[in-house]
């Protein structure tokens, strides 16, 4: 199929991520989106199942958003949050402390997941550093976890299953253990930090779904033993609600499912519905306080040049808009029913070893994959966009998907898994 221009031009001078270049398979031409559909250039429509790395939920273009993006626009796209305000930012700041549990209600933004994790990690840091304790520097972190791909998130994100193996000897050195979640690996986790508590800065976690490191679903008990554990040994908790965040779960945020309110929580994805790059990294009360101080070297050191850009934070406040104006819940719960019926023929596949559920999340897991390009393929020539990485075959499909196109993607599923 031939390319548009800007296509033959402009592909020599790209770098994608995540891939070989020598032997990449080229990237789709996108014309554009709407709904919770991709349209290609050369005319196909792609029904999508995993909304951009499950950013769009309320769909692609949503009208709504784009108007509030249109208007800040016009007002001011940008300004420098250092030693200036604006009311998209301060707005957003009041709506996500409002529904956040707890006391969690001092928000830092920042431009990226990874970011908002790095933000959360020196935060924790400093809460120890700013109270004379110069000993607690290290983090807890899980099997299975992803929290980014710069150097620090990479330190807390699991080195095997990750894909940051290769930098093992450069990163800065934390444990990455087991998660409780059964007797043995609790008492090995209850050991752990009764013999390293007095080193340790905090505890970071993906709640309930561990997503790129496998779509792993736990359940909540682990979390509140978690949450106990930091107690016990005064820890600061982070969950990383970065895929979690925003209903992706079956409740707004996944620690609300465990009643367990963090410390720190971090946010992005969703947050602007898929529309502009934002990211937020929240405290307790607590936390913040030991940076209010008159000495000027205990306020947060970090700043990036695009925090809490105006057009993001107009797209994050029209989102939360929509989960107050339709009834995503709701929907998030038929969109589990869907996937629950619509998968479940998976199970009796020769090959697929799980087939699980979760809120707006469905997973199909495989033996193996012999052949990860020609799945990607087969799926694109059925007409939905779904994209398998290791042994896992996922749908986060936009929580305004509409039924046919829901069904058009579990169909597609088990037809496409069923010929492999
Ligand atoms: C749980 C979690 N944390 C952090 C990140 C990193 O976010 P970003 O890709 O925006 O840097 C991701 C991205 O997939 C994620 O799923």
């Amino acid at each position: 199929m031939t390319k548009p221009d800007w296509y033959e031009s402009g592909f020599p001078h790209i770098w994608l991520p995540y891939t070989q270049m020598k032997t990449v398979t080229p990237p789709l031409a996108v014309s554009h989106t709407h709904d919770t559909r991709i349209v290609l250039d050369d005319g196909r429509e792609l029904v999508d199942g995993i909304a951009s790395w499950w950013t769009a939920c309320h769909g692609y273009n949503h009208p709504h958003i784009r108007a509030a993006v249109a208007t800040q626009l016009e007002l001011m796209p940008h300004v420098m949050f250092g030693g200036l305000a604006h009311k998209p930012a301060l707005t957003l700041a009041k709506r996500l402390a409002a529904m956040l549990p707890g006391d969690l209600d001092r928000v830092f933004f920042t431009d990226s997941g990874s970011v908002a994790v790095e933000v959360a990690l020196k935060m924790a840091t400093q809460y120890w550093l700013n109270q004379g304790v110069r000993t607690r520097h290290t983090f807890v972190a899980f099997k299975g976890g992803y929290h980014g791909d710069t150097i620090a998130t990479m330190a807390v994100s699991d080195p095997e299953e990750g894909m940051h193996t290769l930098f093992g000897g450069l990163l800065p050195k934390h444990h990455v253990i087991d998660l409780p979640r059964d007797e043995s690996s609790i008492k090995a986790f209850d050991a752990f930090l009764a013999k390293h508590a007095d080193t340790l800065a905090g505890i970071i976690v993906e709640p309930l779904v561990q997503g790129a490191g496998g779509m792993l679903f736990y359940d909540i008990n682990a979390l509140r033993h978690l949450r106990a554990a930091a107690d016990r040994y005064d820890l600061l908790l982070i969950f990383d609600e970065i895929f979690t965040g925003f209903g992706r779960t079956g409740t707004m945020f996944a620690c609300e499912a465990a009643g367990v309110v963090p410390d720190i929580i971090t946010l992005s994805k969703a947050l602007t519905g898929g529309t502009l790059p934002l990211a937020a990294t929240v405290a307790r009360r607590k936390v913040f306080e030991a940076f209010w101080s008159d000495a000027a070297s205990h306020a947060l050191m970090h700043g990036p040049t695009y925090m809490a850009n105006p057009l993001a934070c107009a797209a994050a406040n029209a989102s939360l808009d929509m989960f107050e104006h339709e009834p995503r819940l709701a929907q998030i719960a038929d969109i589990a029913a869907a996937l629950e019926t619509g998968l479940a023929p998976c199970r009796d596949i020769k090959g697929v070893k799980d087939v699980r559920v979760k809120g707006a999340i469905g997973v199909v897991e495989l033996k193996h994959i012999d052949d990860l390009n020609d799945l990607k393929r087969r799926f694109i020539e059925a007409g939905v966009w779904v994209r398998p990485f290791n042994k896992i075959v996922y749908l986060t499909p936009a929580f305004s998907i509409g039924a046919e196109d829901l069904d058009m993607l579990t169909t597609t599923v088990v037809e496409v898994l069923k010929k492999i």
